[in-house]
């Protein structure tokens, strides 16, 4: 990203027109949770309670000024009434028929709002089993090469914008987990890429597919999932050259968000680390996926870097360098949705003496992760229209796996991800940084 391709203030450009939600894994749990909800704020009053866009203030000035403003007052964002949705399945139902399959809200949310979900019907998918071993579905695209793929991709696309009247899209990924897969030659530049797209190279995978087609569109692709897709050179260096934002990996809900907000607190407060051992139960399709070792091993490696990262055990040895830390998720169709975690904390103190934390937290993945839909996609059309192309990082405060450039380290701290997202809000509307120094209120 260029620093003189950023705009600011009154530059960014208008969030005027409506703004097209692409989404593949349209018929899915997070997808219809999100689709259905949005409805409910828009048309029967609902809060959209977990969305900081919509919900969250920002401090502006010091405390003196008493300027905190709703962040959706603060930016021009997208209004709500402006967003249309659309998308990609392997199944061909409807998105009412999928939010009564996925069994995350009650019905009467669902029929609340039952017509506007009807009329959002999937497009084909373009889905190969080899990459998501445990699903089985039959809408899918019968185009078989990478670039006839990609142009099918476009062309839905372009067809939903004219018919829809849509000025600007997001696409962002609440598809399935794909398989574990590792960055190779093929992902290291646009070139090497853009080779493996015509030889429909094995290393690339279908998600990788989507966000292409959405890049080379001019069309922003946030990952929600832990899929390698855009965390390659190649894709970055793509998101540079068409200048759109990307951001991912996989969304920061359940457990993960739990470690995120408990250990940088035992970091602050030099508490040690023996051990942390996470387990859930889940019975939705996503936890039938990560029934797959190879689906599970992308998802495990997003999981587990969180602590290495907050803990900084270089450089806290006595306290972090032996932790050990164990992650697994059990598929129970009993559970449905409605995940249930376990994480036991084994924690040291004062001349070493042992400690205990159990966390049991009963949540709901997707309504965890509905809202974070909602704000990636208002947070990434604002950065598109403010010149803000590339790795998103200021957006890890939503990521289990955050994206961030060659030479650094990802920041996994809840709290640092969400200073740091407030303040690339003031840098882009030239607002004073806030360092929470405070000394002026002191200093006579
Ligand atoms: N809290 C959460 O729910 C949460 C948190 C973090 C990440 N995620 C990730 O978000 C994604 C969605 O989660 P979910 O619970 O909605 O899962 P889900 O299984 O209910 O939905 C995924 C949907 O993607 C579809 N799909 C798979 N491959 C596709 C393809 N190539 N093209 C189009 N559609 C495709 C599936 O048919 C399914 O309908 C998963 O990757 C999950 O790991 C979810």
């Amino acid at each position: 990203m260029k620093e003189e391709k950023i705009k600011k203030g009154s530059q960014i450009g208008p969030a005027k027109g409506r703004l097209g939600v692409l989404i593949p894994g349209l018929g899915g749990a997070v997808s219809t949770t999100f689709i259905t909800g949005m409805e409910a704020v828009r048309k029967n009053g609902a809060s959209p309670i977990g969305s900081l866009a919509q919900m969250g203030t920002i401090r502006l000035g010091k405390r003196t000024e008493k300027r905190i403003p709703k962040i959706k007052d603060f930016i021009n964002l997208a209004d709500l009434d402006d967003l249309a949705f659309y998308g990609w399945d392997i199944y061909e139902d409807n998105c009412y028929e999928a939010a009564l399959k996925a069994g995350v809200l009650e019905r009467d949310h669902i029929e609340g709002v039952r017509p506007l979900l009807e009329g959002i019907k999937p497009q084909k998918a373009v889905f190969k089993k080899e990459y998501v071993r445990n699903l089985e579905g039959h809408h899918v695209k019968s185009e078989h090469d990478y670039p006839e793929l990609i142009e099918a991709l476009k062309t839905d696309i372009e067809n939903f914008k004219k018919e829809n009247r849509i000025d600007r899209c997001v696409m962002i990924w609440c598809g399935s987990t794909e398989t574990y897969l590792k960055a190779s030659e093929v992902h290291q530049t646009i070139k090497k890429f853009e080779n493996g797209l015509e030889r429909n190279d094995p290393n690339i995978s279908p998600s990788m597919l989507y966000a292409y087609a959405a890049i080379t569109s001019g069309i922003p692709y946030i990952n929600g999932a832990p899929n390698l897709t855009v965390d390659i050179p190649a894709m970055v260096d793509l998101a540079d050259k068409y200048e759109v934002p990307i951001a991912g990996k996989d969304f920061k809900t359940g457990q993960t968000l739990m470690k995120t907000i408990v250990s940088p607190g035992l970091k602050a407060r030099l508490l040690g680390l023996n051990g942390w051992y996470s387990t859930n139960i889940l019975g939705n399709r996503d936890g039938m996926v990560l029934d797959d070792p190879g689906s599970f091993k992308t998802k495990e490696e997003s999981k587990l870097s969180v602590l290495e990262h907050i803990l900084q055990p270089d450089i806290y040895p006595t306290l972090y360098n032996h932790f050990y830390h164990k992650v697994t998720i059990n598929y129970y169709p009993p559970r449905g949705d409605n995940k249930e975690g376990w994480d036991c904390i084994d924690i040291f103190g004062w001349l070493g003496y042992p400690m205990q934390i159990k966390i049991n937290f009963l949540c709901r993945d997707s309504i965890l992760a509905a809202p974070l839909v909602l704000d990636l996609v208002l947070f990434a059309d604002f950065a598109q229209r403010a010149g803000m192309s590339g790795i998103q990082e200021w957006l890890s405060f939503y990521f289990k796996s955050p994206m961030y450039a060659e030479g650094l380290y990802p920041e996994h701290d809840l709290f640092i991800q969400l200073a740091k997202l407030k303040n690339t809000l003031r840098y882009l509307m030239e607002e004073e940084q806030i360092t929470h120094l405070g000394i002026e209120y002191y200093v006579k």
